[in-house]
């Protein structure tokens, strides 16, 4: 289509997804190519809930490439999202040199408009850049009171305030502008490391490969996000002041100082992601929960172990930990697992049949402050009585305010094209609009 002066130009909009690592990647063996010293293994959630939409516009007029994340521009200059331009710009130039097609030779020099928007809100605190600095190295500084929830992206988002993996990097969106197909999330890992795993839907292994050059470390679908519909996830949102260490930094003290991460790369993972694909191929949930949560305690014993120790996880972080393994144990079986990346949220995983007196539970024990807000956002959830025997069962003290608020999800599918021209984030001038 032609720009506002009648140059050709292309425009594509992607959204693409969260993922939450069950199996985490902490420690690099490579910095600049982003190769991990473990396989990592995560859940993609659904977009409904949370995604990073993307344009990229691609035309003779533009002066430079530029990027606009969450409606503020940013320094296209950082060597993440350098490495990813170059990559992607790489690949077009191959296929059209293969006859493959593609980009047409003149659009290869054209300068590229990047505009990126989260679907979750950043006023809340949020991740008020999950899927919108992921590939930029340094995490955003949070909203005040709440850390960003680090998602991983497709683009990488490594760290909503709080989460810690959403990493955007509009890899996605930027392919499909050039012409370039296949597999990305080689290119994806440049952005952030978790973010390649967010090319997929479902479950989906960051598969740590053995080769220099990095070309063996791809992300890889284990099952479709069809495979286990009961499965839930409920992003718990801390309410906490101060801001995380970054996970790139803090990976690269753990990896220099820590003789318990380079037991875990070496002894751990190995048998453990057998362990947990194992458990998916079969839906076990007991044995998913229990992986899950050992996963999430070994990688935060390795912050501590990490010299000067790195905390991540809070008291209402710890206080979320013992209200599962009290519910598990009344139940005497795992019910409901937990998981903490690099910042105090909590991001439960559990089943269809036990999320509504979960909520309840989670409810009573952190009772939410009462501003009008909706407490629990994204799928519906039906509200029950806790019954006064488990209330007693848990016995534990309330901490009032501890949670500021919850999303309800489950898993969702990878990347897609937004056909419809009117939701392009960049009108005709390649401006945001
Ligand atoms: C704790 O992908 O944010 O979320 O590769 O340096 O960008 P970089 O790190 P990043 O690390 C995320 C680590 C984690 C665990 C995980 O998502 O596997």
């Amino acid at each position: 289509m032609p720009d506002d002066s009648g140059n050709t130009f292309s425009m594509v909009t992607c959204n693409a997804p969260v993922n939450i690592a069950v199996i985490k990647y902490w420690g690099k063996r490579d910095e600049e190519c982003i190769l991990p010293i473990n396989s990592s293994l995560s859940v993609t959630l659904h977009q409904d809930q949370l995604k990073t939409t993307t344009t990229v516009a691609c035309s003779r007029s533009f002066q430079e490439d530029r990027i606009w994340l969450n409606g503020k521009e940013e320094d296209i200059n950082q060597p993440r999202l350098q490495s990813c331009l170059r990559e992607i710009r790489r690949l077009a130039r191959k296929r059209r040199s293969d006859g493959e097609g593609g980009v047409d030779l003149a659009g290869l020099s054209h300068k590229v408009h990047i505009c990126s928007v989260n679907n979750f809100p950043t006023a809340a605190g949020l991740a008020s850049s999950a899927a919108g600095y992921a590939c930029l190295g340094e995490r955003p500084s949070n909203e005040v009171g709440v850390y960003p929830v680090a998602l991983s992206g497709p683009f990488s988002l490594c760290s909503l305030p709080l989460l810690s993996p959403f990493s955007f990097f509009p890899v996605y969106t930027l392919a499909r502008v050039m012409g370039v197909e296949g597999e990305l999330s080689a290119v994806a890992r440049q952005g952030s490391g978790s973010a390649c795993r967010s090319m997929y839907g479902g479950f989906v292994q960051w598969i740590m490969g053995q080769r220099e050059d990095g070309k063996d470390s791809v992300a890889q679908q284990v099952e479709p996000e069809t495979h286990w519909p009961e499965l839930r996830i409920l992003v718990l949102v801390v309410s906490a002041e101060r801001k995380p260490v970054g996970s790139t930094s803090g990976m690269q003290t753990s990896v220099e100082t820590s003789s318990l991460l380079k037991h875990r790369s070496d002894s751990v993972v190995p048998a453990r992601m057998k362990e947990m694909i194992d458990a998916v191929h079969r839906k076990d949930f007991a044995a998913f929960a229990e992986l899950t949560m050992k996963d999430s305690n070994q990688f935060h014993a390795i912050c501590l172990d990490t010299y000067p120790p790195i905390f991540y996880l809070n008291d209402v972080s710890r206080h979320i930990i013992n209200l599962v393994h009290h519910y598990n144990q009344h139940y005497r079986e795992a019910r409901v697992a937990y998981t903490f990346d690099a910042g105090p949220n909590a991001v439960i995983y559990t089943l269809q049949q036990h999320v509504d007196e979960f909520l309840q539970v989670v409810k009573h024990f952190f009772p939410p402050e009462t501003n009008g807000g909706q407490f629990v956002k994204g799928l519906p959830v039906a509200s029950t009585t806790l019954t006064e025997e488990l209330r007693q069962a848990i016995g534990m003290e309330p901490m009032v305010k501890g949670i500021s608020y919850i999303i309800s999800t489950k898993a969702g599918p990878g990347p897609c094209i937004v056909e419809e021209p009117s939701q392009h984030l960049l009108g005709s001038d390649g401006l945001p609009k």
